[in-house]
């Protein structure tokens, strides 16, 4: 049900003047405000939402707002592990995973990673023959996190070289088994559930390679990384190397978890327990800093505040680090597929806009392509912009100056502006951006900064009163097509009929 308190104070927000950014920059003590540097594992983490329209008259309503919504006793409830999942019927016990939360999931977590680690210290001491690369298989939650962590953290090599793939096209299977010896390379099935069609298809197809490249006994080259492990079980994998996880902990969740298996495997296992302190450094942030102090819930009411009240319809995150291409690609999932919703979590319509489209890319790249409508189009878009000041290479550090004198340069020029007469090359100004710069890029920085994501994501899903755990809505395409590949799907509209008559597929 909308909270009648709640929509009284976005209303107020609505109606509060708004001054520009230049206004706000009146205030000597705005950067001191907003600008805070985290002392985190890592090493420190600066988080600048100082660009943005963010106020004391704005964070107040916005303040009111969560104190309607209880969103310190929903935080509280998804720590402790209760179930806020309410339409699956779970809890969303990710922090456990990094030994923050309800005592019996932390030492459940802990002793699913004593498991783990056992497993992946076998590997890299030869235990279970010469492995040299791992073929990680998934989709979703299941992929794009170890995709992340692997490109950002192992560009100076791997103890193990992972590939992830995980579209059903064949080419992107056929790519990896192209670069991996098969005789060498083990095989990772990641899937919570178990029954994925891309990823039970990929499964099949890298099994199949194995056995036809001369290993004997493909199964034993298979580690299973699931929430089902029966099911792996059941498909044939070996029981000691099923490695489970929690039910409880979310596909866009789960890399924390065994999903992190390939992590742990191109790190070693000291280098995935950095990652989970990071995590876990951000996690009690949440948890012990003031909602007024707390950089996660900044966040979080600047991206409301943009959606709901300037209408932004999309937000975008720009990573100046060659290393974090692919953080925009994680977000989307987290975001959109978390706050992606059209009802509350007791099912009545959601009647405010939802989660805006995460969209992005990496800089200076990006410049070059998508800024001209970020400096003079006609939407107001948020941009975060993300760097690091110790560069991931050897090169001249000149790059490097180039790169980060970019990326502030371009946080400068959306707020400034520049007038002309020109109307072509009068650029408007007091367009919002946040920065958030990391000293050093490492497995704790990167923990760090995607639980910084996860707990955004649930500040926002908390104040609209949705569930972000959910995922129905991917369901109706899925079903669809498998509709279409049994046969049993007809009566389609005539566009859909006529393709797949072109196509020569189904019925
Ligand atoms: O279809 C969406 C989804 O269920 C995601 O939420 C999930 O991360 C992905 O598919 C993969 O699911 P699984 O890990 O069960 O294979």
């Amino acid at each position: 049900m909308i909270d009648a308190q709640a929509e009284l104070f976005w209303t107020a927000l609505a109606g509060l003047p708004r001054p520009t950014l230049k206004d706000l920059f009146a205030d000597p003590a705005r950067l001191a405000r907003y600008c805070a540097t985290l002392d985190l594992p890592g090493g420190p983490i600066l988080f600048d939402w100082s660009k943005t329209h963010l106020s004391p008259e704005v964070e107040a309503l916005l303040g009111s707002i969560a104190a309607a919504m209880d969103l310190e006793g929903r935080r509280d409830a998804l720590i402790n592990g209760e179930k806020i999942n309410n339409t699956e019927g779970r809890a969303a016990e990710h922090t456990a995973q990094r030994g923050v939360g309800k005592d019996t999931s932390v030492e459940e977590a802990e002793a699913l990673h004593a498991r783990m680690k056992m497993l992946v210290d076998a590997i890299h001491e030869g235990l279970l023959g010469d492995v040299k690369s791992l073929i990680h298989i998934g989709i979703g939650g299941s992929a794009l996190g170890p995709a992340l962590a692997i490109d950002a953290l192992t560009r100076d090599g791997a103890k193990v070289a992972v590939h992830v793939v995980s579209n059903i096209d064949g080419c992107a299977l056929e790519a990896a088994m192209n670069a991996c010896d098969p005789t060498t390379t083990m095989i990772a099935i990641a899937s919570k559930t178990f029954t994925t069609t891309e990823t039970m298809t990929n499964a099949r197809s890298a099994l199949d390679w194995l056995s036809e490249n001369g290993v004997d006994d493909p199964y034993g080259r298979v580690v299973a990384l699931t929430a089902a492990p029966e099911k792996a079980v059941e498909w044939g994998v070996d029981e000691t190397r099923v490695l489970p996880f929690s039910e409880t902990v979310g596909g866009r969740y789960s890399l924390w978890s065994s999903i992190g298996f390939p992590v742990a495997m191109a790190l070693g296992w000291q280098g995935f327990a950095e990652f989970l302190d990071g995590a876990a450094a951000i996690d009690r942030h949440f948890i012990d800093v003031d909602l007024a102090e707390n950089v996660i819930v900044r966040a979080a009411f600047a991206d409301l505040y943009y959606a709901q009240v300037r209408a932004c319809q999309t937000r975008a995150v720009f990573a100046y680090d060659e290393r974090l291409a692919l953080l925009p690609d994680y977000l989307q999932q987290l975001e959109m597929e978390s706050n992606g919703k059209r009802v509350l979590a007791d099912g009545s319509p959601l009647t405010r806009a939802s989660a805006p489209i995460t969209w992005g890319g990496v800089g200076t790249d990006a410049q070059h392509a998508v800024f001209q409508l970020l400096h003079q189009g006609t939407h107001l878009i948020p941009v975060d912009f993300l760097a690091v000041k110790v560069p991931g290479h050897d090169l001249d550090p000149v790059h490097h100056q180039i790169l980060l004198s970019n990326c502030f340069a371009q946080g400068a020029a959306l707020m400034a502006g520049k007038a002309s007469e020109d109307g072509a090359r009068a650029y408007p100004g007091d367009r919002p951006s946040a920065t958030i710069l990391c000293d050093d890029l490492n497995p704790a920085t990167l923990g760090a900064l995607i639980a910084f994501h996860e707990h955004r994501t649930f500040v926002s899903a908390a104040m609209l009163g949705i569930n972000p755990f959910d995922q129905f809505g991917v369901e109706l395409g899925k079903a669809i097509a498998k509709q279409i590949d049994t046969g049993a799907g007809e009566g389609f509209d005539p566009s859909t009929e006529a393709l797949l008559a072109a196509a020569g597929i189904g019925g």
